[in-house]
């Protein structure tokens, strides 16, 4: 039999003319794979249609969107996903996620090597490729454009030759991805980091300098999950549905940034992920009055950030990731209650918090007559604190180095 490949397919030129290119290149069958991760656009059947017409031997959809929502969006809330403390890690997240599904079809189909439609200077060939071997050892991949020399160019040649049913002359300015959790755009004019992203580089959320009236959501987690949105009990990918409709309108989410890729570029990034970033502002929030506080240090200082950059340098099944996977859960045991936000022209500010799990104590926080708290206690308390800087302090004067008392003179 041929060899056959599986080939992650987007319906897009480059791997449109994959599909003939590794065929006389390679002489393999080509398995097209196209996985919904809520990306919108074209409808799904069309694009499986097309790989066939591409030559594909065959052409797979697989829905994702609960899968992506619960399995991959759910956990980067949970663990405050964001890579340089900024990016919510849209692409990072799906591509595991999409390589899953390449990885059951190809043993579905007997295919022995992947491919996939990405140059070789990004981080989205690294986490396909290592995803791909991370499930499956004994699989070969293949980038075309990368490995076959499948330039844009080349591409626009061989599908206007052939005759491929893909748009060649349609020249978007922008390279794009997007899923349910956001939109990542970059190439074009914005290359120059003086350049301000124009209009059109927004989908997802409306212009923030144009806000409508405020709107006030609440948002209910139980175990760090968001699970009603005012009242109205939701699954996961309807909640991110719903964000991103309601935080999109009020512009929420539009994040400019350059970043460092995990092959060494510095590149500047768009995004705009207008549900996570409200549903991440919420879950902070919760997490504030219910977690302890050397839990919440340690969350936030060192999980949070090793836990983005992992899923960002594609260890999304990495034995670390798996162990911080676990830490993020043990935390999350009481982040349950409700979150109030008002959300309005680019801002999603919380305006009130109630939680049966929360470690706020009315009694011991309130400057009002009747609170329970023994401030004599505070005494000794500061005296054994302090013993420290005291000691230091002595020292430095002992040496003469310390802290002059005396104003500066005009
Ligand atoms: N830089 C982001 C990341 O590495 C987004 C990449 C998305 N790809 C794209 N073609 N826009 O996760």
């Amino acid at each position: 039999m041929t060899e056959r490949v599986v080939l992650a397919y987007s319906g897009g030129l480059d791997t449109s003319v994959a599909i003939g290119w590794m065929k006389d290149k390679l002489g393999v069958d080509t398995i097209a794979v196209s996985v919904d991760v809520g990306q919108g656009g074209e409808d799904m059947d069309v694009i499986r249609q097309r790989a066939l017409d591409c030559g594909a031997v065959e052409a797979y959809i697989a829905d994702a969107k609960d899968e992506f929502a619960t399995e991959y969006c759910m956990p980067s809330l949970q663990a405050n996903g964001l890579y340089q403390g900024q990016y919510p890690l849209v692409s990072a997240l799906s591509r595991p996620l999409i390589a899953k599904h390449l990885v059951m079809a190809a043993k579905q189909f007997g295919a022995t090597t992947m491919a996939h439609g990405c140059t070789g200077k990004g981080n989205d060939q690294v986490r396909f490729e290592v995803s791909f071997t991370s499930l499956a050892p004994d699989l070969k991949c293949v980038s075309p454009i990368r490995d076959l020399s499948l330039q844009r160019d080349v591409s626009i040649a061989y599908a206007e030759e052939h005759h491929l049913p893909i748009e060649t002359t349609k020249h978007n300015p922008f390279s794009i991805d997007q899923n349910l959790w956001g939109r990542a755009i970059e190439t074009g004019f914005l290359e120059d980091l003086w350049n301000a992203p124009t209009k059109d580089v927004y989908n997802y959320t409306d212009d923030p300098a144009f806000a409508g009236i405020p709107d006030e959501v609440v948002i209910t987690f139980e175990k760090g999950i968001p699970v009603a949105i005012d009242g109205v009990k939701m699954t996961p990918l309807q909640v991110i549905q719903e964000m991103n409709r309601r935080a999109g309108a009020q512009g929420i989410g539009r994040i400019d940034v350059v970043e460092d890729r995990l092959i060494g570029i510095k590149s500047r990034e768009i995004y705009e992920a207008p549900g996570a970033m409200a549903l991440l502002t919420a879950h902070q929030a919760l997490e504030a009055v219910t977690l302890e506080r050397m839990q919440l240090r340690y969350k936030r200082q060192m999980v949070e950030p090793a836990w983005s950059d992992l899923v960002y340098e594609a260890q999304w099944n990495s034995p670390l990731k798996k162990s911080l996977d676990a830490f993020v859960a043990h935390t999350q045991e009481y982040v349950s209650g409700d979150i109030r936000m008002e959300m309005h022209a680019g801002r999603a500010v919380v305006n009130g918090r109630r939680s049966e799990a929360s470690l706020y104590d009315f009694k011991l926080a309130t400057y009002d007559s009747g609170d329970s708290f023994n401030q004599g206690a505070a005494r000794g308390f500061i005296e054994l604190y302090g013993l420290q800087s005291k000691l230091a302090a002595a020292r430095d004067g002992k040496y003469g180095k310390g802290i002059t008392l005396q104003a500066s003179s005009l």
